[in-house]
C-alpha cells in the first residue's frame, strides 16, 4: 500500500506552516551547533519546532539527544515545558540545558510513574523500532508522540510507522539478501498496519518544505517508493536552507486512542 496516510485532524493549517517559516529561520540562525551532522537539519528542525510550538506539551520526553541541538530547539518552542532527555550515550553533548533532566538509559528502562502525563509528548529520534516504542508508551501511560526517523520502505535504519502503514516490514538495505537472519528483520505484513488503525486517534506526516528534483538517494520522488505530501513551498522559491531540504524524514505526530 503506497499512499499518504492521515488519521484525524491537527490544529494547524498549511498556511500556518508557511507563515511560521520566517520566524523559524530567525530562531534557527541562533542554534548552538551550526552543522548538526548526524542530527536534525532544517526541515526536521522546522517540523519539530513548529509542531511543539502549536501543541505546547507540559512535559516532553526527548529520546535521542546526540549533541543536544534538539533539546535547545524544544526549549525555543516550549520554554515552560518540563523536559526529560534520554540517550544511551550522553558523552557527545555540546549543548546541555540547565532546565532538563538527563538520563542515560533507554526509554523502556525509565520509570515515569511520578510524572503528570496528561499533557505530555514523547519525541523519538533514537532510531529504534517504532512499534515497540508505541507499545512502551502505552504501557507507561503516554499518548502523544513525534517520530523523527519515519522513513519509507528500503530507507532508514529502523522499523517506522511509515513502513508499517506500507505493509513493508523491515530489513536493512545492505542485508536484504540474508534478511531473515538479520537482527531486527520484520517480514512484510498487514498486521501492524491494521493494529495501527485500531490504536491511533491521529497520525500526521509533516510535509517537506521543498522538493528537489531527486531524493537524497539519487532517485526520483515517485509516490510508489516515497508517498510524500506536496511541499510547502513551490519549486522556484529561493531559500538559503534549501540544501538542507533533502534531509526530509517524513516526521510524524500521532496520538493513541484512549484506552
Ligand atoms: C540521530 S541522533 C539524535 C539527534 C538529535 N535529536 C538532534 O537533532 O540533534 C540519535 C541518537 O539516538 C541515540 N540512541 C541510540 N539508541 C538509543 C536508545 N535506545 N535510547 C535513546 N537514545 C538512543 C544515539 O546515541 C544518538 O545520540
Amino acid at each position: 500500500m503506497n499512499e499518504i496516510i492521515e488519521i484525524g485532524d491537527v490544529p494547524w493549517t498549511l498556511s500556518d506552516i508557511a507563515n511560521s517559516y520566517t520566524e523559524f529561520k530567525h530562531v534557527y540562525s541562533q542554534r548552538p551547533i551550526v552543522d548538526n551532522a548526524g542530527g536534525m537539519k532544517a526541515p526536521h528542525a522546522f517540523a519539530c519546532w513548529f509542531m511543539l510550538k502549536q501543541l505546547q506539551p507540559g512535559l516532553i520526553i526527548e529520546s535521542g539527544v546526540w549533541k543536544g541541538q534538539g533539546t535547545w530547539l524544544i526549549e525555543q518552542a516550549c520554554p515552560d515545558a518540563e523536559l526529560v532527555c534520554l540517550d544511551i550515550n550522553l558523552r557527545r553533548l555540546q549543548y546541555r540545558s540547565s532546565n532538563a533532566r538527563y538520563i542515560e538509559k533507554d526509554f523502556s528502562l525509565v520509570n515515569f510513574s511520578e510524572y503528570d502525563k496528561a499533557n505530555s509528548l514523547c519525541f523519538f529520534d533514537d532510531h529504534q523500532n517504532a512499534l515497540t516504542r508505541l507499545q512502551q508508551m502505552k504501557w507507561k501511560g503516554f499518548n502523544a508522540a513525534m517520530f523523527e526517523d519515519n522513513y519509507p520502505k528500503r530507507r532508514g535504519d529502523c522499523y517506522s510507522l511509515k513502513k508499517m502503514f506500507g505493509g513493508d516490514g523491515f530489513a536493512l538495505e545492505t542485508a536484504e539478501q540474508d534478511s531473515a537472519q538479520t537482527a531486527g528483520y520484520i517480514e512484510p505484513n498487514t498486521t501492524h498496519r491494521e493494529e495501527l488503525y485500531q490504536a491511533l486517534a491521529l497520525y500526521y506526516e509533516f510535509p517537506p518544505l521543498f522538493k528537489e528534483p531527486m531524493t537524497r538517494w539519487g532517485d526520483s520522488w515517485d509516490n510508489t517508493h516515497y508517498p510524500t505530501k506536496p511541499p510547502v513551498f513551490a519549486a522556484n522559491v529561493e531559500d538559503e536552507l534549501r540544501d538542507e531540504a533533502l534531509h526530509y524524514t517524513w516526521m510524524c505526530y500521532l496520538k493513541l486512542k484512549a484506552a
